[in-house]
């Protein structure tokens, strides 16, 4: 097998490593394209769709897993691209709260994405999960990127207490069989807060916080606090 593939992207010829995907072959060129779900420090699993390109004669490649062959043609703007992506964007902001998803939000606005499009569409509802003293779950923020469920597996701290719950429609991250934090196998290192791009995982002290508690009396609701009381 050749060690290199040639493709054209946007009218420009380029060479590539093989197994090179479409999303790192157009940052060679200074091409942009828009991600949601992927995250350059962990497996890309090809979910969200807003990277799809026209590639090969598909309209709808996810650029972040779809890896260059050799006579390849790729488009990264055409108007069926960028309409797919609008529409992407129109049913993510249809059905989950975004508001602390700065970056989705700008590709809304970039995209002229208007979620009013799907009037009909039902739009998660999710208890908040407050159960623990590091961090909140709020589902109603989730976008099932998958990006906490892959950084608390083989991505990096191999405990596998996130996973997915439900099935279709109703998918929601959440833990083997809806258990508590603290009753299942996180160690609360706070990876997957750290990679979550939606604000559906936060630090409890930023949600308090938010809420207009006082760094003070936050400060001694932790254990830290109460042994200095
Ligand atoms: S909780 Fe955050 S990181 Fe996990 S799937 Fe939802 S949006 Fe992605
Ligand atoms: S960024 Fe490629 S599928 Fe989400």
């Amino acid at each position: 097998m050749s060690e290199t593939v040639t493709l054209t992207m946007n009218g420009r010829s380029l060479t590539v490593a093989a197994q090179t995907t479409i999303l790192d072959a157009a940052r060679q060129l200074g091409i942009e394209i828009p991600v949601i779900c992927y995250h350059p420090h962990l497996t890309a699993n090809g979910l969200c769709r807003v990277c799809s390109v026209e590639a090969g004669g598909r309209v709808q490649a996810a650029a972040c897993v779809t890896a260059c062959s050799e006579g390849m043609t790729v488009q990264t703007d055409s108007y069926a691209v960028h309409r797919t992506r609008r529409t992407i964007l129109e049913m993510l902001a249809a059905t989950v709260n975004l508001a602390e998803a700065p970056h989705i939000l700008a590709l809304l606005a970039e995209y002229g994405a208007d979620a009013a499009r799907f009037p009909d569409a039902t739009r998660r509802e999710s208890p908040i999960h407050d159960d623990n003293p590091f961090y909140r779950r709020d589902y109603n923020q989730c976008i099932n990127c998958w990006r906490c469920v892959q950084v608390c597996a083989e991505d990096a701290q191999y405990a596998f207490a996130l996973s997915f719950d439900s099935r279709g429609y109703h998918t929601t991250i959440g833990t083997f069989m809806g258990d508590g934090m603290t009753d299942t196998t996180c160690v609360f290192c706070g990876q997957c807060v750290g990679v979550c791009p939606t604000g559906a995982l936060k630090p409890k002290r930023q949600a308090l916080l938010e809420q207009g508690m006082n760094p003070d009396d936050i400060f001694y609701q932790t254990r830290l606090g109460k042994k200095k009381r």
